[in-house]
């Protein structure tokens, strides 16, 4: 791994431990909650201040990068060859804002358009899952695999759904209908991020979900494909970190999921 590579790496990893235990630490004194659309899509004044934190001390770090977040969106300074940061203060918001000990700070750092380092840390479990591109995945510093699973009848899966994208609530309760009573267990935890992160390390067999965004995927997807996963986009060709829809598992489970959710 490159010098560059391993600061930014370091920096991203100290970053995320440190805001991700602010965040911990708000969670039953939280100033406000707000929705961001309708009833759906909230934010939490704990959201806003950790990406504020985060955006400040990676720009002083690092002046010549640029950074995209959930909240506050990117600066403008942003140059097209500039290394991008994408963070998620906050993943699993709604989970944090009702007291629910599920969610974790993500950090992705991305060059031309792919994502280059992944740090996830989940303050609640004391987890920090990190990947560089091909330097392999770890979860508080051991390496980590998806799981062997082949069968559908021997798997648990994960789902979610974006709140507010309406037209997909069809399609989210026919796969998940689709997937009942094939499977072990189905499960819905709230935070994509670490839906992906528990693929990576082989808790959970699968995850699909429609509608993401950049800051939902780019660190998680990273961490599934170093850990010998496979990551596509079930509505186009090839999998980026803008597409609609992404399905983690692993290589072995990937036709039988693909059958299931194309049906
Ligand atoms: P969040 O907690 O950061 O909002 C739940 O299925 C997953 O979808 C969570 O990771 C959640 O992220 C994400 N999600 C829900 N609504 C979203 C939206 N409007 N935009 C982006 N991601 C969203
Ligand atoms: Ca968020």
């Amino acid at each position: 791994m490159d010098k560059e590579t391993l600061l930014r790496l370091e920096f991203a990893k100290g970053l995320a431990r440190d805001l991700g235990r602010f965040a911990k630490s708000k969670i039953n004194s939280l100033s406000w909650i707000k929705t961001k659309s309708g009833f759906y899509d909230v934010v939490t004044n704990v959201d806003v201040e950790v990406e504020k934190r985060l955006k400040s001390a990676v720009l002083k770090a690092f002046p010549q990068d640029s950074i995209l977040g959930e909240e506050t969106g990117t600066n403008e300074a942003a140059n097209s060859d500039a290394l991008l940061w994408i963070v998620d203060p906050i993943d699993g918001t709604t989970n944090f804002s009702k007291g629910v000990p599920h969610s974790c700070v993500s950090i992705a750092i991305v060059e031309n358009g792919k994502s280059k380092i992944g740090v996830v840390y989940d303050p609640f479990m004391d987890e920090m899952f990190e990947a560089v591109k091909s330097n392999g995945a770890l979860l508080n510093g051991e390496e980590i695999h998806v799981s062997k699973s082949s069968e559908l009848e021997k798997s648990v899966l994960n789902t979610g759904y974006q709140y507010s994208a309406v037209s997909m609530r069809k399609k989210v309760l026919s796969d998940y209908k689709a997937f009942f009573g094939k499977v072990r267990a189905l499960r819905i935890f709230g935070s994509a991020v670490l839906d992906l992160c528990y693929v990576a390390c082989g808790r959970i067999d699968g995850f699909w979900e429609y509608e993401l965004k950049p800051w939902d995927m780019a660190a998680g997807a990273l961490l599934v494909k170093e850990a010998g996963g496979v990551v596509v986009d079930l509505l186009s060709e090839e999998f980026s970190i803008h597409s609609k829809s992404i399905l983690a598992t692993s290589s072995t489970l990937l036709p039988e999921m693909v059958k299931v959710l194309k049906s």
